[in-house]
């Protein structure tokens, strides 16, 4: 695991961007894991304006989003597919059909959840998958006691996630949908590089766990101290926490400029 401590969040998105554009250099048609939520939005703002620069196409790329409420109606403006398209997929080239989504409206949940997993085997599998993490410790939606080898499956949101996301329901917690569709925690470990962008005092704790604790699905970010190749980038707020950040800091500081994340 690599930790990264940053100034501030448009670095922390000027690194991550990097690495989407090397990967996409390398493979224009590679798979691209996209997390909704505040976290990412530098990394999309920074992938946009290289894109406006005619640096980066997305043209062949496909991308496969996290995480999905469920019961939230096709027109409405928080649901997660509506937001990535609205804050990145829809700013660049990526073609509409290329973009993939848990179905949260599905009648047969399971069979839509199977179908997601099946959907991002036959792309085979995701190359580069851009995270947040929850201040209870979740990415994607996997809630504290997840399974650590969960697929993608429906579950509820803990009272702290539906607080956490109130702000973008009008501060109406009970407008928050309960129940959600989202990739497992298996599913996440099965992608090739994680990216994961943490900011703000509020991640502290849950970072802290995430790159110092013991693995365990009370926190269940933690499970990527198992993944051979993740970066997680966070400011020094949410680095507050860190008894190795000097160490991260210098490592940092003298990393060989061709190596990349
Ligand atoms: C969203 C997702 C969640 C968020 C997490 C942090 O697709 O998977 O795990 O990444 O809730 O959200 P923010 O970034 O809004 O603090």
């Amino acid at each position: 695991m690599e930790t990264v401590i940053l100034d501030d969040p448009a670095a922390l998105g000027r690194v991550a961007a990097d690495a989407v554009v090397a990967l996409l250099e390398r493979r224009p048609d590679a798979v691209l894991g996209l997390a909704t939520g505040s976290s990412p939005l530098p990394v999309y703002e920074e992938l946009v304006r290289r894109h406006e620069a005619g640096k980066v196409s997305f043209a062949r790329a496909r991308a496969f989003t996290l995480d999905e409420y469920v019961g939230l109606p096709e027109d409405h403006p928080e649901r997660y597919r509506t937001v990535i398209e609205r804050e990145f997929t829809s700013r660049v080239d990526l073609r509409a059909d290329a973009l993939h989504s848990p179905d949260g409206t599905a009648e047969d949940i399971p069979a839509a959840c199977a179908a997601y997993e099946d959907a991002i085997l036959a792309a085979g599998g995701v190359d580069l998958q851009i995270l947040g993490i929850g201040s209870d410790g979740h990415i994607a939606f996997n809630e504290p006691g997840s399974s650590l080898a969960s697929r993608t499956r429906i579950k509820t949101l803990t009272r702290q996630t539906r607080s956490d996301n109130a702000r973008f329901f009008d501060d109406d917690v009970d407008a928050v949908p309960t129940h959600c569709l989202t990739q497992g925690l298996a599913t996440i470990m099965a992608a090739r590089h994680l990216v994961l962008l943490a900011t703000g005092r509020g991640k502290a704790e849950a970072v802290h766990h995430l790159v110092e604790g013991p693995v365990s699905a009370m926190w269940p970010a933690t499970i990527l101290q198992h993944h051979p190749h993740v970066t997680v980038l966070l400011d020094p707020a949410a680095a507050g926490r860190l008894q190795l950040a000097p160490y991260y800091r210098e490592t940092w500081a003298s990393k060989p400029d061709w190596q990349g994340i």
